[in-house]
């Protein structure tokens, strides 16, 4: 009869003690407890970053790292300390319109640092792995998502305000991940164009983001609106033919000075998706070739022109974005 008050099976004893543990029980234990710590890590980070705020799209290609950066880049213009978090290995756009690019990772007693773009947003791309920026890395799965987790958990980002989060496009494993790694994930923007194929894709990245059970913060309508401007004689009419051969008519000012939006997709798409389905309007982007601009040379629209159309914008939505964050009561649906 044994005095101890665990009761052990006839030699069991041995095989739990770790000095007897072989090595594949080593591995095992270490792998536990790194994982433990990784999870340690992740909450007392959810601690040191007020807001996190995903930002998503069904489709590639719509402006999800744009409006993710320029998202980014309004915030830090009003004062708040802002992390910007790059998932997609494919390419190295944020790190670009950042103005960072070919920058590599610095690693610090086991913790990576993050680069400083402009307006001080700290920034960590899984495009900063790439060995050369046109050589895209190719993870399967698993090790694809590990690195998510490492990229989350090893981060030295300090103290933030927002950190946004843009992903790879579609309904992608890479979001599940982070919702079940980062906990107390403030909400999800859903970026659209007005295209009627994209607004289809972003409803089903609505119905993704519910099952993924994080608060939807609202519908950015990306690419709406082409806006020209002229000058002619003072008062008089302007005639313009648009896309799709409708008329414009506008009239110049007492300088001479006119301008018009033109719909190059159809427009008011991603509004009256958002009010179908519910989901709040965030606002809309203008189409701005300087935005195409500032993504090739590293100068972000805003940077570049802080009062410009676009900033202006940008910092609508993100007026939007941070009254629902402090209304009291819980932000955006929260459905379940
Ligand atoms: N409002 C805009 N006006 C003009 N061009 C834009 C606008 N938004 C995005 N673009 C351009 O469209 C292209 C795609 O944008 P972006 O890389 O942000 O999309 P994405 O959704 O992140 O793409 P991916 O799905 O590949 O990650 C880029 O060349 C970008 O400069
Ligand atoms: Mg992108």
């Amino acid at each position: 009869m044994s005095d101890s008050p665990v009761t052990h099976h006839k030699g069991e004893a041995n095989n739990n003690s770790p000095e007897n543990a072989t090595n594949e029980q080593k591995a095992q234990m270490e792998q536990a407890y790194a994982q433990m710590r990784r999870k340690l890590r992740m909450t007392q980070l959810s601690e040191k970053i007020k807001h996190k705020i995903m930002v998503l799209s069904g489709k590639g290609g719509v402006g999800k790292s744009t409006v993710a950066t320029g998202l980014a880049l309004s915030l830090a213009q009003q004062g708040h300390k802002v992390g910007l978090l790059d998932i997609d290995i494919t390419g190295p756009n944020v790190p670009k319109m950042m103005g960072l690019s070919g920058q590599g990772l610095h690693v610090d007693e086991g913790l990576i640092h993050p680069a400083v773009g402009h307006l001080g947003v700290k920034v960590i791309s899984m495009a900063f792995l790439l060995e050369d920026e046109d050589t895209p890395v190719v993870w399967r799965g698993p090790i694809k998502l590990g690195a998510i987790q490492q990229f989350i958990a090893d981060v030295e980002w300090g103290e933030l305000d927002y950190l946004i989060l843009d992903f790879p496009p579609g309904t992608s494993d890479e979001p599940l991940t982070v919702t079940q790694s980062l906990p107390d994930i403030d909400g999800i923007v859903i970026v659209t164009t007005p295209q009627e194929v994209a607004l289809l894709d972003s409803r089903k990245s609505i119905s993704f983001a519910k099952n993924l059970n994080v608060p939807l913060l609202g519908v950015v309508e990306n690419m709406s609106g082409f806006t020209i401007r002229g000058k002619v004689e003072p008062n008089t009419k302007v005639e313009l033919e648009a896309p799709g051969g409708k008329n414009v008519e506008t009239m110049a000012d007492e300088d001479g000075k006119w301008s018009a939006t033109l719909d190059i997709f159809k427009q008011g798409g991603g509004k009256d998706t958002a009010e179908e389905l519910e989901v709040p309007f965030l606002g809309a982007l203008p189409f701005d070739p300087g935005v195409v601009r500032g993504g090739d040379d590293g100068v972000h629209r805003i940077v570049a022109e802080p009062d410009g159309e676009s900033a202006l914008a940008f910092s609508n939505i993100v007026t939007a974005i941070t009254e629902q964050l402090s209304e009291e009561n819980e932000p955006g649906i929260n459905i379940i």
